[in-house]
């Protein structure tokens, strides 16, 4: 049993970039909280990190095959990328979009996430905390499905 963890551009930075807005953990905080609270349920996690569009398609079809659903903050990508949000379209697998800030609190190029309505389902502004939340709500959906 297993979840993909997708992170978008510049969330290689966390910790260091805006950590007012961002908080003080860095993205090992988060694949350790995600690899933890998924191994309580018997998950394993792979993750993985690219400031690159193209690169985060390429995840998303890979995880088609080898995982049971995908936890994901696409970054800027949220608001621009048509090609992430058919790639989430074109996979099977229930996708849970997590952003570390609340996006609808912020400038309204923010607001609008291309990937929301094609999702499972989102979890925004509760820091890296989100990303436990979405480890534990795809849990519960994957199961609740007896994929
Ligand atoms: C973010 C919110 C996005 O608007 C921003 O571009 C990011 C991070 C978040 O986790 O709060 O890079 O996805």
């Amino acid at each position: 049993k297993r979840l993909f963890l997708i992170n978008g551009p510049n969330l290689n930075m966390l910790g260091k970039r805006e950590p007012g807005t961002y908080g003080n953990a860095s993205l090992a905080d988060v694949v350790k909280l995600v690899k933890d609270t998924a191994w309580e349920y018997g998950y394993e996690v792979e993750e993985f990190q690219s400031n690159h569009e193209g690169d985060l398609v390429d995840q998303l079809h890979k995880a088609d095959m080898q995982a049971a659903g995908v936890i994901m903050n696409p970054a800027a990508y949220t608001h621009t990328s048509i090609a992430l949000r058919d790639a989430v379209s074109a996979i099977s697998l229930p996708v849970v979009e997590v952003h570390i800030s609340n996006i609808h609190a912020r400038e309204p190029f923010r607001h609008q996430s291309m990937l929301a309505p094609v999702s499972q389902g989102q979890i925004v502004g509760f820091g890296i905390d989100g990303y436990r939340l979405a480890a534990l709500a795809i849990i519960k959906k994957i199961e609740s499905e007896g994929r």
